[in-house]
């Protein structure tokens, strides 16, 4: 028998997609009630270099001390001025070949190494960081650089939802719903000189809120950076949401990147500041470690990380949904032509 053709590469059975039914009475108990769960403990790889994680046993753990404001336990959907606009409208070209990973599992394995490097206890550290009034600043090389509220900068851009696949360099991945809006949006708002030729993304450094930031041995803040070619590729989004409501903090609360075709550090989380630049900006990890963390960082099977392979990746909660890597986790149809 001959097998069905697929138009696109993003194209899926249907069967293998979470039934919108259900995902759409799962949006629609959590806008009620907040999503309910219990934490999943999860080990995983460290990002960080080795020697790294051994220095970093400082991070201070004060949840116990501090009352988290309960909309569930685990996640904490912030109560914003533009949250009449979500959930947003499904972008519906973008589907997935593997079911969408479950909220509370995706809330509950998270890399924000500002508060911990322990993925299953980011989300109960994360509530010190005031994600409103959040302001971003777009700057460098740009008509007229400007700060814009993070409330006035989301009404005007046109906020969409996409199932996306998302990979992390650890070699676990999920399949998530973002809500956001295509960063070259924020591209044309901000009107870039023609000499712009990267963008270079800086994330908060607030040691009053973040005690981790005042004692760890890391050296904020988290800075990440793409060629203008990336940025304005329809995949790179700038994300504001995910399941149908406003980020949670864990994800990166108010506004994060996601280019999902590169591995997750390079989705920066907490963006401050958005800077036009002429020369390739350094990175956060490559600055770091430069052996092991490239520049574009584009998920490549068959190039393995020093430490580890990345022909495989798993699906987040269980190491034993194990697959094939795709390259530019499946992607290629749309970003190879950046690579040619
Ligand atoms: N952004 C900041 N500011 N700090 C971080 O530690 N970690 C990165 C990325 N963005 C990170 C960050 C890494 S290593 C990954 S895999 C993803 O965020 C994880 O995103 P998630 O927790 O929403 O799954």
């Amino acid at each position: 028998m001959a097998a069905k053709r697929r138009s696109k590469i993003w194209d899926v059975d249907r069967n293998e997609v979470t039934p919108e039914s259900i995902y759409l009475n799962r949006r629609r108990f959590l806008k009620s009630v907040g999503a309910i769960g219990s934490a999943v403990a999860i080990n995983g790889f460290a990002c960080k270099p080795a020697d790294e994680e051994k220095a970093d046993t400082a991070t201070t753990d004060d949840s116990s001390s501090k009352p988290t404001p309960k909309i569930s336990e685990e996640i904490v959907i912030p109560n914003t001025p533009t949250s009449d606009l979500y959930p947003a409208k499904r972008n519906d070209a973008f589907t997935l070949d593997r079911p969408i990973t479950d909220e509370v599992v995706a809330a509950t394995h998270n890399n924000f190494y500002e508060f911990t490097t322990a993925k299953n206890r980011v989300w109960k550290l994360v509530s010190s960081l005031k994600t409103r009034p959040w302001t971003v600043e777009a700057t460098g090389l740009v008509k007229e650089p400007k700060r814009y509220d993070i409330d006035d900068l989301i009404r005007k851009m046109p906020l969409e939802e996409r199932l996306y696949r998302f990979r992390c360099v650890e070699t676990w991945a999920m399949a998530v719903p973002w809500t956001g809006f295509p960063l070259r949006e924020l591209i044309k708002l901000v009107e870039p000189k023609s000499n712009a030729k990267y963008i270079r993304f800086t994330s908060f450094n607030r040691p009053d809120e973040v005690t981790t930031q005042r004692f760890g041995s890391y050296k904020w803040p988290y800075y990440e950076g793409l060629s203008m070619e990336e940025a304005n590729n329809d995949l790179a989004m700038l994300v504001t949401g995910i399941y149908g409501h406003e980020l949670p903090t864990q994800h990166g609360a108010p506004i994060r990147l996601i280019v999902p075709w590169k591995y997750g550090f390079k989705s920066i989380k907490s963006i401050e500041r958005i800077e036009f630049v002429e020369d390739q900006p350094g990175t956060f990890w490559n600055d770091l470690q430069p052996l092991e963390y490239s520049f574009h960082a584009n998920v490549e099977p068959k190039v393995p990380h020093p430490r580890w392979s990345q022909a495989n990746e798993w699906l987040i909660p269980n190491r034993s949904d194990s697959r094939p890597t795709q390259l530019y986790n499946g992607y290629e149809e749309q970003v190879a032509k950046l690579y040619g």
